[in-house]
């Protein structure tokens, strides 16, 4: 545990411009540093360094932070990891706080069973390189399969000698607990006797995303039937097989660098597909895949490329699951290898340009590969065809974003020989469910949104820079957002009218005047990011301390660093607040005129998209309850918008 004041001294200390220099050559430029992204690729640098808010920025691609935040995105290093890299750097010592007995004895298990792994991996690779048997079997079944050492110590791969409990027993004399053994299934225990769970078999280790080995799976070394082909690490406080991908350590730095994660099924395949020098390369390991680890692969990409068996089994796995990818925004593509490959086969098999040149060549996006697959299964058949055409239709609909969905639409009414017009109205059908289902109205009462609404309609999602199609208010919120980092703490003096319209002046914090007001009005901020933003504020009025931009910009959580550091970042427009018909009183305080147009132009934005809506609705139901309700709910936002036109927008309440 890094205590709170050591953290703050390494981010203070740290300073941006001589942290991102060791990786980037940075020019100067005005009172900032710019010099080419790490992050994507670019000709031009269009990577901003800012050493007065000691934080960077990329206009290229998004990415922004402070230091920490770059240590952990360039080498993907953890929280932890890289305040205690930049710590070293800065010969910062980090005193670890004492921890008391329970803390030990709970954070001590994980480190125990992360330590208990780690032994074991050692073990099982001396074991195979240094031991007759480890060689003449394990390491022996590898160089079979074609496996060179290289990459067998890469991925410390090895071998559990085929002796009842022989790792057991050395472990144990080595101090390791043996229900921790247990525990991560090393070892297995029957009527009180204890044994290798993973004897004789090779042995590949599970790394998670810094390289800690968190399990193993075990591969038998024969075509038995009657064995289980493999045996796996149970799921513990270190593994959970839903959130892990097998060689993503290894792969990340290239995923981000090539921009694509190429997804395989297997142990073997990834080995050798990195043997071949292909190592954007990660396993589901024979699961179809999850929503854990597709986000865990979107932190590097937005592009996923699978790679399955060229059999029907394969394809169809390949098929599984793909919704699931597309919903979380990422483009999917798919490569079908030849009937008798697999992708351990196929690179071991072909030269490694033959490899390439067909990976690029064979790269189908996702939804044409799926409807011309369909339709060769549906030939002539309307009814088949039908169906199909359902199947494709609900597939585009979970795309959230509306112009990814255009295209396929368009593409799709070609290869399905449908007007366009037909897929659209049947994929917003589906949409405009959805979207009445996350207002928690019936899913079933397709009412009319407007064109408009469904086509910029997207699935609830965080976004840290906004998309083409943005949710109404977006830009306004982000207008507050960052008044509240850059000023929040700032005091202003506003002109505000108590209920018998007596007018006085009220000197508060920016902070406050925007939190008081908009929860007055029971208006909340929609972008989850944002809204965390606002509750930090929020809770900091309460106790009476406000939060500081650096609080924002080196938070920990690193959707609220990201979008923070991107608002401080974009240039501050003061406010042209004359357009917007506003008196203010106090003239000469252009920071308090803006705080209010922004206030106002916000509450405007929401009112009306929820007015017209509830309009809308009125005129469509029947239900006469439902009728009343949407009645008070309009009658309450008038009365709000009485007030912004009379601009008498401001409460403040603390
Ligand atoms: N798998 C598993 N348990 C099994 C079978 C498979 O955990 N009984 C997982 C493994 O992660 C394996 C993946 O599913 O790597 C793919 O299965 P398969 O293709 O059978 O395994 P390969 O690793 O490709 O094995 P082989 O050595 O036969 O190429
Ligand atoms: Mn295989």
């Amino acid at each position: 545990m890094i205590p709170r004041e050591t953290i703050n001294q390494i981010i203070e200390t740290a300073r941006i411009e001589d942290v991102v220099s060791e990786f980037v050559t940075l020019k100067k430029r005005g009172s900032n540093l710019i010099g080419v992204c790490p992050f994507h690729k670019e000709k031009t640098p269009s990577f901003n360094v800012n050493p007065a808010r000691n934080i960077f920025k990329c206009f290229g691609c998004g990415k922004a932070g402070d230091s920490v935040r770059f240590i952990m995105e360039h080498e993907h290093y953890s929280f932890q990891e890289a305040l205690r890299y930049l710590a070293k750097k800065y010969g910062i010592k980090i005193e670890e706080r004492e921890q008391t007995p329970e803390e030990i004895m709970a954070q001590n298990e994980r480190e125990r069973m992360f330590n208990i792994n780690s032994f074991a991996q050692k073990y099982f690779s001396d074991t195979m390189m240094t031991t007759d048997e480890g060689q003449s079997v394990g390491l022996a079944y590898f160089h079979e399969r074609g496996f060179r050492d290289a990459i067998i110590n890469k991925f410390q791969l090895g071998y559990c000698p085929n002796s009842g409990s022989a790792f057991t027993e050395y472990a144990i004399k080595n101090g390791y607990d043996k229900d921790l053994l247990i525990k991560v299934g090393l070892t297995g225990s029957y009527e009180n006797r204890l044994y290798d769970r993973y004897q004789g078999r090779v042995i590949f280790p599970i790394h998670n995303l810094t390289g800690k080995v968190i399990g193993f799976g075990g591969r038998i070394l024969t075509s038995e039937k009657t064995k289980a082909k493999y045996v796996n690490s149970p799921e513990s406080e270190i593994y959970n097989k839903s959130q892990t991908l097998y060689g993503i350590f290894f792969a990340r730095n290239e995923i981000s660098r090539l921009d694509n994660c190429i997804l395989v099924e297997g142990y073997a395949d990834v080995l050798s597909m990195h043997q071949a020098g292909i190592e954007n390369v990660v396993a589901s390991s024979g699961t179809s895949l999850t929503t854990e680890q597709i986000r865990m692969i979107s932190r590097y990409t937005k592009n996923i490329t699978i790679l399955y068996d060229g059999d029907a089994a394969g394809i169809h796995a390949a098929l599984r699951g793909t919704n699931m990818i597309l919903e979380e925004g990422m483009n999917v593509r798919i490569v079908v290898l030849p009937p008798e490959d697999d992708p351990d086969t196929f690179v071991q098999n072909n030269p490694i340009e033959y490899v390439t040149k067909y990976l690029t060549d064979n790269a189908k996006d996702f939804i044409g590969f799926k409807t011309n697959l369909l339709l060769k299964d549906a030939k002539n058949d309307p009814i088949k065809r039908a169906s199909v055409i359902k199947d494709i239709v609900e597939t585009i609909a979970v795309i959230p974003d509306p112009i990814y969905r255009a295209t396929y639409i368009k593409e799709c009414s070609r290869t399905l020989e449908m007007a366009e017009q037909t897929l659209t109205n049947e994929v917003n059908k589906i949409l405009r469910a959805k979207y009445r289902k996350q207002l928690g109205l019936d899913p079933k009462l397709d009412s009319q949104l407007s064109y408009q609404e469904y086509q910029t309609y997207q699935p609830q999602q965080q976004q840290v820079e906004p998309k083409d199609s943005t949710p109404v208010g977006y830009f306004q919120e982000q207008e507050l957002v960052k008044l509240l980092l850059a000023h929040g703490s700032e005091t202003i003096e506003l002109e505000v009218s108590d209920e018998d319209g007596n007018n006085s002046l009220v000197k508060t914090t920016i902070a406050s005047a925007i939190i008081d007001d908009l929860k007055n009005d029971g208006l909340l901020f929609r972008d989850p990011t944002h809204k965390k933003i606002f509750d930090a504020f929020d809770r900091g009025l309460d106790a009476g301390v406000l939060p500081t931009a650096q609080d924002f910009t080196s938070s920990e959580d690193q959707d609220v660093a990201v979008v923070a550091a991107n608002l401080l970042s974009t240039q501050y427009k003061l406010d042209d607040w004359h357009r917007h018909r506003i008196v203010v009183k106090t003239e000469d305080d252009v920071l308090s005129q803006t705080v209010i147009s922004s206030i106002l132009r916000f509450k405007d934005m929401v009112i009306e998209d929820r007015r017209s809506a509830i309009m809308k609705e009125m005129s469509e139901t029947t239900d006469i309850d439902n009728q009343l309700i949407l009645l008070q709910e309009k009658k309450k936002l008038d009365e709000i918008r009485t007030r912004i036109n009379k601009n008498l927008g401001i409460v403040i309440t603390r």
